[in-house]
């Protein structure tokens, strides 16, 4: 039987992080993945990162080229009724967010990783986690047709919404919230310089659009779609001409028409799980939650979950102390939360809803305030480039 000190299921951001993070202190992990590494690497996801996210990827050794390539943005444009207004991040908070793709985070968190020699196991199927519960957990797994079993001292459950980690929990020890909105976001990448400087969130009369980038030559476009819309009846066109119709202003005679690379619809939805804890399985990132993409919180809750879940680690290896595990989920929960209540904030105000009159004033309402008050609009800059990690106090 194979050994290793923590097991990680899910070869994301959340799980290469934590890895990377946990090598720097010496300890060892084994990676398990389901797909191929080919496969993770081209995955298309968001593309915004606070500057907590920024520190913990300094902290992994892994932000040489973030640091390079990455484009500073001191503030973000809402857009309503054909009007653009501006919130300036850097003057309410002092800070910044980086745009800098998902995807390229992933590919540096998985060559640091090839450096530093830690085993992985991409195409692992039938994984399946034992005996949490107790002190000696084991993962089974079937790689290249070969029935595989590893022991380990903890299982990080880093495999994502849909993985295998959260749904090993007997249902009546987790409690579950969830909302699902009615609309998907259909995103549209291509290779064209962006006629846009900061991202635009529109709310328009047709529906929500999202204008972002990649770089300064690559777009990044969404738009509010029906949930039974297939991709396939979006041809480029037609994506663009609803774009230009909900982006509105003068921005939209210069969007153009640019072929997409990749075009994909994704369903928007809150989902918390509770506890993050069961045992010696501790789960992170999406696999725990899910925010709707609308504050670009998705990977940056990830990166906090798993910066808390290195320090309890670290604790443990390096002096035996089980008190920052005991607090993991707690506290990570309550920034998990909060980062919910901003997302789900930010998708209220900027999608059009299906139906309830007294719900539309009150969206127009909120955003004329946000527009003209300076404590609404620092509320949302201080959410939006990130609320502070919590320092650990039970030390
Ligand atoms: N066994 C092994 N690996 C699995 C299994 C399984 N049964 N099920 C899923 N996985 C893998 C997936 O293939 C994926 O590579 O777990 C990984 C989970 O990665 P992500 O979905 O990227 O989740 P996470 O690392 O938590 O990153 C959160 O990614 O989805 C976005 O919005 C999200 O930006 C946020 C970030
Ligand atoms: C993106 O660029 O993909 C992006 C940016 C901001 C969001 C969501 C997605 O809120």
């Amino acid at each position: 039987m194979l050994r290793t000190q923590v097991a990680i299921v899910g070869a994301g951001p959340a799980g290469l992080l934590l890895g990377q993070l946990l090598h720097k202190e010496g300890v060892d992990t084994l990676l398990l993945e389901r797909r191929s590494a080919d496969y993770v690497a081209a995955r298309i996801r968001a593309g915004v990162l606070e500057p907590g996210t920024v520190d913990v990827l300094e902290r992994a050794g892994v932000a040489t080229r973030l640091h390079a390539e990455g484009l500073t943005h001191d503030g973000v444009e809402i857009g309503f009724r054909g009007l653009r207004h501006r919130v300036d991040l850097k003057a309410l908070t002092g800070k910044a967010v980086t745009v800098y793709g998902q995807t390229e985070v992933t590919r540096d968190l998985m060559e640091a990783r090839t450096r530093s020699g830690a085993s992985s196991v991409y195409e692992a199927e039938d994984v399946a986690l034992h005996d949490f519960a107790g002190p000696t957990p084991r993962i089974t797994y079937r790689h290249q047709g070969e029935a595989h079993e590893v022991a380990c001292d903890f299982i990080a459950g880093c495999d994502g919404f849909h993985g295998i980690s959260r749904r090993s929990v007997p249902a009546a020890a987790m409690s579950v919230f969830e909302r699902v909105y009615p609309f998907g976001w259909l995103g549209l990448l291509a290779d064209v310089p962006p006629p846009w400087h900061e991202l635009i969130y529109a709310n328009s009369e047709h529906g929500f659009a999202l204008a972002s980038l990649r770089s300064p030559t690559r777009v990044r476009c969404y738009i509010q779609c029906s949930l039974e819309d297939r991709v396939e009846q979006w041809s480029d066109e037609r994506f663009w001409t609803e774009f230009r119709r909900r982006i509105g202003g003068e921005i939209s005679a210069r969007v153009p028409s640019a072929p997409s690379i990749e075009k994909s619809i994704a369903p928007l939805r809150s989902f918390v799980a509770e506890p993050l804890r069961f045992g010696r399985l501790f789960l992170a990132g999406d696999a725990a939650h899910i925010v709707p993409p609308t504050g670009a919180k998705g990977l940056n809750l990830a990166v906090s979950d798993v910066f808390y879940l290195y320090e309890a680690l670290r604790d443990f290896y390096g002096e035996r102390s089980e008190r920052a595990l005991d607090e993991y989920s707690a506290r990570a929960l309550r920034r998990i939360w909060r980062a919910e209540r901003f997302s789900w904030w930010m998708t209220r105000q900027l999608h059009r809803f299906p139906g309830d009159a007294f719900d539309e004033r009150l969206q127009q309402t909120e955003l004329e305030h946000l527009f003209e008050s300076h404590a609404a609009q620092m509320a949302m800059a201080e959410n939006y480039v990130g609320l502070p990690f919590e320092p650990f106090r039970g030390g």
